[in-house]
């Protein structure tokens, strides 16, 4: 992890010097925005906030200049996402944004390119919750021929008070969080390999005669969830008993564990891929809505409550401090595979972003060993050489 704090340029999104960042409070979007010290702290227009709220310190990521590098970031169109979405932007890194609903997707890249003008920016149709969706996205990219230098898996949908599926019969949580990221990572790994040999790679790779080109990185977003997370082997799909919160924090634990066994298979067969995992620790975004109020018309009190421990400065953040370490383990040259990030404040729901240790659950290799054949028996997307060699 990187010691020496660095903000971007407001202009350039390039790194000038570290400092901490202190949030305004009638606005409350320190970081997005990058302001030069002493300038006035303006909000986002990328993800304003509308709830009033105290001042907070915090310590800014270092961002390196992501020129030339593509990234792919799920779950843009809103929170956490469309907020790692403008920093990626801001240094330099051209956008693929995969989105459910054309439409939000649509005023993201908007409130994107108002944000950060040079943006390149596009969106695909994506819904995690289709292995259909999943299939014909990544054959798009594969067929685009370019490959990904960053793949942030940081869509998710979070407690519907009652048990949905997806289309292809899986727990919703279970299977947009874990199997439908997993079945993504598996049909883009030849865009994501170091030995991805794409038309963009070859011209690259001639220019440079550079023969080590290294493999992308795969930030996935966890939760500190994931820590009470249990694998039910005999009812991962919660078919026998859902509860709301054990389906979540099951498939907070299984994207936990797909990430750093990535990591030990990418190692192990060579593929030159860095998986790491990040999580916010508790940040207001639509998460506290979206699930908790599926089925309903109401907004669900658990939304009343985090607006107001946002507005009294406790327990819950912005979504541009939440995002920082994701956006570290994501774009940290120090920031290695098999790395964890998370807020470092008291209980870890909200600080600067600092590593974590990974939770007891999602030590067990063995366990994250079969929790991937297991997934690629369900979603049918196998990865090369299925064991660990
Ligand atoms: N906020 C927190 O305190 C917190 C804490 C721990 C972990 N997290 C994790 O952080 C990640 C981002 O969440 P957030 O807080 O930013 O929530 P959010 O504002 O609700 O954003 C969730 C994003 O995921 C997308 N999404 C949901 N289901 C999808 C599907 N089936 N296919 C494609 N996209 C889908 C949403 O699309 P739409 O715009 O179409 O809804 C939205 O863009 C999630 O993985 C969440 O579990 C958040």
């Amino acid at each position: 992890m990187s010691n020496n704090p660095v903000t971007s340029s407001p202009a350039t999104g390039r790194p000038v010097t570290g400092r901490p960042v202190t949030g305004s409070p009638a606005t409350g979007s320190p970081a997005a925005g990058s302001p030069a010290a002493g300038s006035p702290v303006t909000d986002s227009p990328v993800h304003s906030s509308p709830v009033k709220r105290r001042a907070r310190k915090y310590t800014d990521v270092v961002v390196p200049d992501l020129s030339g590098k593509r990234a792919v970031v799920t779950g843009a169109s809103d929170g956490l996402g469309l907020g790692l979405a403008e920093r990626l932007a801001r240094a330099g890194a051209e956008l693929v944004l995969p989105v459910r609903n054309p439409a939000k997707g649509e005023a993201a890249v908007g409130r994107l390119r108002a944000a950060v003008p040079d943006a390149v920016v596009s969106t695909r149709p994506l819904d995690l919750a289709s292995l259909e969706s999943v299939a014909t996205l990544a054959d798009g990219l594969l067929d685009e021929g370019r490959r990904i230098d960053l793949l942030v898996a940081n869509a998710g949908v979070m407690a519907p008070p009652a048990r949905n599926t997806t289309a292809d019969g899986f727990e919703l949580q279970l299977g947009t969080n874990h199997l439908g990221h997993m079945a993504l990572v598996g049909r883009l790994l030849p865009l994501l390999r170091s030995d991805a040999r794409t038309p963009d790679s070859r011209a690259s790779d001639s220019r440079t005669s550079d023969s080590r080109r290294s493999g992308a990185r795969v930030t996935t977003m966890s939760s500190a969830a994931a820590r009470f997370g249990r694998l039910d082997w005999t009812d991962l799909n919660s078919e026998r008993d859902y509860s709301p919160v054990r389906a979540y924090n099951l498939s907070k634990l299984a994207q936990l564990m797909f990430a750093l066994e990535l990591d030990r298979r990418s190692r192990a067969h060579g593929w030159g891929i860095v998986s790491n995992v990040a999580h916010p620790g508790t940040t207001y975004t639509s998460l506290y809505s979206a699930g908790p109020g599926l089925g309903s018309t109401e907004t669900p009190r658990m939304d009343a409550v985090m607006r107001r421990f946002l507005a009294l400065g406790i327990f819950v953040q912005p979504v541009e401090q939440g995002l920082l370490p994701a956006l570290q383990a994501a774009t940290d040259p120090a920031a290695g595979g098999g790395t964890f990030y998370g807020p470092d404040g008291v209980g870890h729901f909200t600080g600067s972003s600092a590593p974590q240790r990974v939770y007891r659950a999602a030590t067990d290799e063995a366990a994250a060993a079969r929790l991937w054949d297991v997934s690629e028996d369900m979603t049918g997307v196998r990865f090369p050489g299925s064991a660990l060699a």
